[in-house]
């Protein structure tokens, strides 16, 4: 059954407070500030965004990426929609449906996306008669942000515990994607893990996937992980058996995109290839991610859409073509079985090798901050 121990410790909850060193959102002046991911790691560039539109393709775009963080985004985008519709007047709430259409269109997978503009929709229905609607929206967006932070440390904290509890000393992990501060609202998902178990003196190094074709591991993993000093390197995807069967490699630790209501766990492309190789040579496999990114109305990973990207971000390296003239097939996030999982982290509690009736159990429960 899930369970949910609880061992909420000040001083830890200070110290991962103290980790928070790279943000990639933030709420300002009434604008949406995005660092843009796309330059990273040798560019530091913030963009500001003052229209819902702006930020759906910033979305497209992955200026702004990792499934907490599209949600995040799009939940200001409704505050930037609804100040827009409210000047131009008319059945402004009518006029929202097109926003919301847009935003929902940015991208297909990450279920926070749809999650925090159902989060706004249903606030939007709450409004009562001499409410400030852009006040409420406003307070209602920065709520999710701010929740987010909160689960990311609970979770931190969680995932490091169940670490503690099978190991005494310091080991490997391997990471695949961002599933940092750059893709959540707080310190990140995996690495919120593994900077939490790193503070604890449980890492001793992280092995870091490449993550073709955008390069999540090279251009932000990498950086996050060496900006807070935690002992990282980076290796091709096609490394990874190798490494796990050489390098004593005890973790796998990857974030989620989507979570069916069986388990199943959509999340980088590679990822499912990693949890099975971690199979074979004993490597527990976790997944942390925040009960937003569960989708109970989805029976099996099998019916959560996967987005397909063009061609090109394999075809062409820094904009220089690479492979020959063929076409290229992009799928960019994979389906892990829920068999191959081994924990499951979330600020809900933790559940160990999920199933359809362990996830029923654990929706029912509060959040643990
Ligand atoms: O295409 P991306 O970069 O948005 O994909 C991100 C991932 O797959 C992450 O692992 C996932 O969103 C978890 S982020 C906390």
């Amino acid at each position: 059954a899930a369970f949910g121990f609880w061992v909420w410790s000040k001083g830890m909850r200070e110290q991962l407070l103290a980790a928070e060193k790279v943000t990639a959102i933030a709420w300002r002046d009434g604008a949406l500030h995005l660092l843009d991911q796309r330059l990273l790691p040798f560019t530091q560039a913030w963009l500001a965004y003052d229209s819902a539109a702006a930020v759906a393709e910033a979305i497209r775009l992955m200026v702004v990426r990792g499934a907490p963080a599209i949600g995040i985004a799009a939940a200001y985008a409704v505050v930037l929609a609804v100040r827009a519709r409210l000047v131009a007047g008319g059945d402004w709430q009518a006029a929202l449906e097109e926003d919301f259409r847009l935003l929902s269109e940015s991208r297909p997978t990450a279920v926070n996306l749809f999650w925090a503009l159902n989060c706004m929709r249903e606030r939007l229905q709450r409004l009562k008669a001499g409410d400030d609607p852009l006040w409420v929206m406003e307070q209602e967006a920065v709520g999710i942000h701010a929740s987010d932070r909160e689960a990311n440390l609970t979770m931190a904290q969680l995932g490091m515990e169940v670490i503690r509890q099978q190991q005494g000393n310091a080991q490997p992990v391997m990471t695949h994607c961002n599933a940092g501060a750059l893709a959540t609202g707080g310190f990140g998902t995996a690495l919120g893990v593994i900077r939490a178990a790193h503070v604890e003196g449980l890492i001793e190094h992280v092995y870091a996937d490449e993550t073709r074709p955008w390069l999540q591991g090279s251009r932000l993993t990498v950086w996050e992980l060496a900006c807070d000093g935690v002992p990282v390197s980076l290796n091709a995807d096609s490394a990874a058996a190798h490494l796990m069967k050489t390098k004593g490699i005890t973790w796998v630790i990857v974030g989620a995109d989507r979570i069916a209501a069986n388990g199943d766990v959509a999340n980088k492309i590679g990822t499912y290839q990693l949890a099975v190789n971690a199979m074979h040579h004993g490597v527990r496999f976790m997944v942390v991610a925040p009960s937003s990114t569960i989708d109970m109305s989805l029976e099996s990973g099998e019916l959560i859409p996967i987005e397909e990207r063009d061609g090109c971000e394999l075809l062409e390296l820094a904009g220089q073509r690479i492979a020959a003239d063929v076409p290229a097939l992009n799928p960019v996030f994979d389906v892990t079985p829920a068999d191959l999982i081994d924990y499951l982290i979330t600020e809900k509690g933790v559940v160990e090798r999920p199933d359809a009736a362990k996830l029923v159990q654990l929706m029912c429960r509060k959040r643990l901050h």
